[in-house]
């Protein structure tokens, strides 16, 4: 039996601010995204930025129905849409935000399992390391790879 250890390295920043310009750039257009979420049913807001290779942001926000598996969180509106029209570019950021009546969340807004499995295989489909960006009101946190939040993906097939 050998010990195995897998180590997270992330970074906390006290605002958006004490990012570098394209990250902060990238955490603005997620907040801004928030103003799009359709969320009647949770009342929870949620935007997120997706930074294609070329520069270009898309943006994203949950969408809620009635018929509740059909709607969609913020980070695969996000990333669909810039699947969609970006299919040879890679996806190398990805922020989200979320709150209430589009107050931002005191603690970052972490993004929910099936959302982690669509980054892993844009990140994987792309060859490049995508890192994530969550954004709190007091801190932010930076992960440089999906790896990082989604460790040991399925990638057997
Ligand atoms: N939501 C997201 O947009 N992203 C996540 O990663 C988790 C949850 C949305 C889905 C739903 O509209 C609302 O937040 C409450 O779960």
């Amino acid at each position: 039996m050998t010990e195995k250890e897998i180590k997270i390295d992330f970074q906390e920043y006290k605002s958006i601010d004490e990012l570098n310009q394209e990250d902060k750039e990238l955490a603005q257009a997620a907040i801004s995204a928030m103003q799009g979420s359709y969320a009647p049913y949770s009342h929870f807001n949620v935007g997120a930025a997706v930074r294609i290779e070329n520069g270009d942001i898309v943006k994203g926000a949950n969408q809620e129905n009635a018929a509740f598996p059909s709607g969609l969180c913020a980070e695969r509106t996000a990333m669909f849409a810039a699947g969609a029209a970006y299919p040879d570019k890679a996806m190398t950021s990805i922020a989200l935000t979320g709150g209430v009546m589009g107050r931002i969340c005191a603690t970052p807004a972490t993004p929910c399992g099936a959302c982690r499995q669509v980054m892993a295989q844009y990140q994987a489909k792309a060859g490049k390391k995508m890192s994530v960006i969550m954004i709190g009101k007091d801190k932010i946190w930076k992960f440089h790879s999906v790896d990082d939040i989604l460790p040991l993906i399925f990638d057997s097939i």
